[in-house]
């Protein structure tokens, strides 16, 4: 069956910061080391529901792409939640808590399972935390939020969807809907947990405060470790596709990889809307260079005008190349998965989940990509379909079927 995948626009660059055969280095190391994976990995790992999530081999699409292997790593059922994102934002709730009773005992050697098995609830029951979110992220501070016990408002913008709303409500957060960005929306957050005494989770930073962004990163590090420790007979990927909002989740597989790999890490290619392509623009500046204008993408979760800060420490000199999609792309990598190409089973992949392998097929179906990342049979190709169908009418209007049909 011929690959039915429309020809769209894209652009590629290779990173010109690049430096693909440094060491791990200091400033890397301040992000993700080895004692901050192991923290978070035994944090998370205690959490009710914990399972490393799936890798799959997807030897059809690989075939028709005409590269070696492809490698789904497949996010869609973390915690129910349908995103890798509790990794991130619910571990830093947790830190944050941590910090908070130890500020309040006077103990410095506050254990996790005492903020996940109530013994501070007192304390913890009158801490307000926040976030400004496109959905995926403010869902995840609310479901930490109801593990742990305290409260929860988060700030969304005028663009996210309503199920999107209802599904932070259901962990009972309050929902605050403001006119603006996402980047209105963080700034929202902070003044207000500023005047209140709250506490900011965000994902990002302008690098003023970086302690919880530092430990959404190392959280969703473990995705990265699972998915190492998964790969067939350990073999490296060459390629790694990855899908960049504010760079958080890019910045910590990233990381990973160089951690494990060295300086046969695996490329890095880094995807993001055209309207939205902050790190496209600050790659090739060789500065942090946000976005300006309408950065509104039907990959919401991707749709920022500002990279982190925090990010760039890793992305800057480890990622190898950045590309933009259009919109359509995601669209039509949704449905394409939702098929299964030859014996590969039917996936599900929701609209910022799927970009990465968006990318890859955009990339693999132009013959000067190809060159230019050195795609040919002899790769093996990670991706990471970070979402399932975290809005439901949405996949349904895409795919033209629900999402249970595709995932049965
Ligand atoms: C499903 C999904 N994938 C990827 C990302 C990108 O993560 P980051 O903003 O850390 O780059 C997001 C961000 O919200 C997301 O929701």
């Amino acid at each position: 069956m011929p690959l039915d995948f429309p020809s769209l626009p894209f652009r590629l660059a290779l990173n010109p910061g690049a430096t693909p055969r440094a060491a791990y280095g200091k400033r890397q190391a301040a992000v993700l080391d080895g004692a901050g994976l192991a923290e978070a990995r035994r944090c998370i790992s205690a959490w009710p529901g914990y399972a490393p999530t799936p890798l799959i081999d997807l030897p059809g699409l690989a075939a028709e792409l005409g590269i070696g292997v492809l490698h789904y790593k497949q996010e869609a059922e973390r915690f129910g939640l349908r995103s890798f994102k509790p990794l991130g934002g619910a571990y830093a709730v947790q830190r944050c808590l941590m910090r908070e009773v130890a500020l309040r005992t006077g103990r410095d050697d506050i254990a996790p399972r005492e903020i996940l098995n109530g013994a501070h609830a007192g304390i913890v029951s009158g801490v307000t935390v926040t976030a400004a979110t496109d959905g995926n992220h403010g869902r995840s501070v609310a479901w930490g939020a109801r593990m742990f016990g305290c409260r929860c408002v988060i700030y969304i913008n005028e663009a996210v969807s309503r199920a999107r709303e209802q599904a932070i409500a259901a962990y009972g957060a309050e929902v605050r809907r403001h006119a603006g960005s996402f980047d209105d929306a963080v700034r929202q957050a902070f003044e207000t947990a500023r005047r209140e005494g709250w506490h900011v989770i965000p994902d990002t930073t302008d690098g003023e405060v970086i302690e919880a962004p530092r430990d959404v990163t190392q959280g969703y590090a473990v995705m990265a470790a699972e998915t190492i420790e998964q790969l067939p007979g350990a073999a490296r990927p060459t390629h790694v596709f990855l899908q960049a909002g504010v760079g958080g989740m890019a910045a910590a597989v990233c990381a990973e990889f160089w951690r494990a790999f060295g300086a046969d890490r695996p490329m890095t290619i880094l995807v993001e809307p055209e309207q939205a392509a902050c790190w496209f623009a600050s790659l090739a500046n060789r500065r942090p260079t946000p976005v300006t204008g309408e950065v509104d993408s039907f990959m919401g979760g991707l749709a920022c005008g500002e990279i982190s800060r925090l990010a760039w420490e890793i992305l800057e000199p480890g990622a190898h190349a950045a590309m933009t999609l259009a919109d359509a792309a995601a669209e039509a990598a949704m449905r394409l998965l939702a098929e299964g190409r030859g014996d590969d089973p039917p996936l599900v992949a929701g609209e910022s989940g799927i970009a990465g392998l968006a990318g890859l097929i955009t990339a693999a179906s132009d013959g000067e990509a190809r060159h230019c990342l050195d795609l040919d049979s002899s790769a093996r190709v990670l991706v990471i379909g970070s979402e399932g169908a975290t809005d439901e009418a949405m996949y349904r209007r895409v795919v033209g079927r629900p999402w249970q049909e595709v995932a049965a």
